[in-house]
This record gives C-alpha cells, sequence and structure tokens, in this order.
C-alpha cells in the first residue's frame, strides 16, 4: 500500500459501570444486532468494531451496518470489567484509550434502590467523574470534554427505579461521597476563598456547593444524561443509547 496512506485510530466509546449492570450483554446486543448473549462475569477488557450512523434512517437500528454509503461512523465499543477488584483495568482504559468519545456509564436501575447496590456504583461513577474534570481541567495535550451517559439499565424489572430516580439517588450519593471525601478539607476551618487550586481540583462539581447536580459537571463542559432503558427486551430497549452514542462518534 502506498506509503502516504496513515493509519487512522477509530474513536473509542468505552463501556464503565459495576460488576452485573449489563455491560457485556449491551455490547453483544450491538455487535448482534438481534437478541444479546449469554454473559459470564467480565475478567478483562475487550472491544468491537461497530458502525453508527446519524442518518434518519437507521439512526434507531444498532445492526452492525457495513458502511456502504459512508454515511456510517466506524468507533471502537470497548467492554471493561466491572468487579471491584479489578478496578483498575477498567480505569486504565479510560486512561489510556486514545480518541475517547464517550462514556457509557451502565448502572442496574433494579438494584440501585438497595444501598448496597447505590453505593459502590456512586463511588465507582464519582472516581470516573473525578477523572473525566481533571482531563477536561488539564493543560496538557489531552485535554477534553467527555460526555457521559449513565445507562440506567433492566427497565423491565419491576424494581427499576425510572430514570428520573436514578438520577436523583446517585446525585444524592454522590453528594455524601463528595462530603466524606473532603471532610478533611472543610472541617480544618479554611474558607472557601482561601483554599488552593489543588485542593478545588479535588472537588467533583461546582466548588463549595452544598449538593452536587449532574449539572454542575457542565462547568467543565462535561454533558451527563441519564437515559432508561433494557438489553434484554425490546421495550425499552437500547435504542436511544444508540442514537446517544451515534450523536458523539
Ligand atoms: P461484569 O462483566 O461483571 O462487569 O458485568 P456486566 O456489566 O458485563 O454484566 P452482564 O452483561 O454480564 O449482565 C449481567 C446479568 O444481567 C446477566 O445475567 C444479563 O443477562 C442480565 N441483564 C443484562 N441486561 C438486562 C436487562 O435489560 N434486563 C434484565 N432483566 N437482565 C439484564
Ligand atoms: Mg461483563
Amino acid at each position: 500500500l502506498s506509503s502516504s496512506s496513515t493509519y487512522t485510530v477509530p474513536p473509542s466509546v468505552l463501556l464503565l459501570g459495576p460488576d452485573n449492570a449489563g455491560k457485556t450483554a449491551l455490547l453483544t446486543l450491538f455487535e448482534r444486532g438481534a437478541k444479546p448473549s449469554a454473559t459470564h462475569t467480565s475478567q478483562v477488557s475487550q472491544s468491537i468494531e461497530l458502525n453508527a450512523s446519524t442518518d434518519s434512517v437507521t439512526k434507531a437500528s444498532f445492526r452492525n451496518h457495513d458502511d456502504a454509503t459512508g454515511t456510517h461512523t466506524k468507533f471502537l465499543l470497548v467492554d471493561t470489567p466491572g468487579h471491584g477488584k479489578l478496578r483498575n483495568v477498567a480505569m486504565g482504559k479510560l486512561a489510556r484509550t486514545e480518541k475517547t468519545k464517550a462514556v457509557v456509564f451502565l448502572v442496574d436501575a433494579a438494584a440501585l434502590g438497595e444501598q448496597e447496590t447505590l453505593a459502590p456504583t456512586a463511588a465507582y461513577l464519582y472516581d470516573v467523574l473525578l477523572f473525566l474534570q481533571k482531563k477536561a481541567t488539564s493543560k496538557g495535550k489531552d485535554k477534553a470534554s467527555i460526555p457521559v451517559l449513565i445507562a440506567a439499565n433492566k427497565m423491565d424489572l419491576f424494581t427499576a427505579l425510572p430514570a428520573t430516580m436514578v438520577k436523583s439517588h446517585l446525585e444524592t450519593e454522590l453528594t455524601r461521597i463528595r462530603a466524606s471525601r473532603s471532610k478533611g478539607l472543610l472541617d480544618s476551618g479554611v474558607g472557601i476563598d482561601d483554599v488552593g487550586s489543588e485542593e478545588q481540583d479535588g472537588w467533583l462539581g461546582e466548588y463549595g456547593s452544598e449538593k452536587f447536580t449532574f449539572q454542575q459537571m457542565g462547568e467543565f463542559d462535561i454533558d451527563v444524561e441519564v437515559l432508561a432503558g433494557s438489553v434484554l427486551t425490546e421495550e425499552p430497549g437500547a435504542d436511544k443509547w444508540w442514537w446517544w452514542i451515534a450523536q458523539r462518534i
């Protein structure tokens, strides 16, 4: 081949989220375009190449199109293990993947009403958002504001919280985590205005605000959206998530 042809890395979309959220099931659904396959707890990351289009005819279809028309954008969907002991694998993907265009953070909306699921889910999300906030405020060449979709999965189950409650539960828990992680700072009696930029860098969202909201990530140009769906059933299905991704690659 011509030596002038340059190999281009396609953009990546990272699938993050705790174990059992449905990440691998979603990957197989997008890959096959129909029924997802049975999954096991993931221990390694895997990526597949997909093509998405924002053209109106195929926008709701997540079949793995071949790009014959030139209207599709090729991208890599990267699945990561959610288990807490493998968090370094997932966070490593976040830190090292080139051309990450978006993060899809999958949560199990049917289990999020339980504190034992909410707490570790929010703790993981906190780490992801703080990482992205630091990336957005960095001065290096890899400075970027990466949008986040919180995909509230398993809406087919009767215990599933609606998207608005997934959002508010997570915001409440993130507020609590932020308060406890910055406790030393707040207790030191230093006024907010006297705090150095280093401390501010460790604070998620609007500095000094009482309650954390996803909207505060807008200060860093990071768009966070919560959309409900289901991998295993056709209704509500995964179309909205696919469309969100298609618009961001
Ligand atoms: P790790 O690999 O451990 O990080 O988990 P994961 O996020 O990859 O979860 P996985 O895709 O393996 O799915 C976990 C379980 O949830 C599987 O039994 C799936 O069949 C099930 N599941 C995924 N999506 C849905 C859904 O929309 N509804 C229901 N009811 N179950 C789902
Ligand atoms: Mg998995």
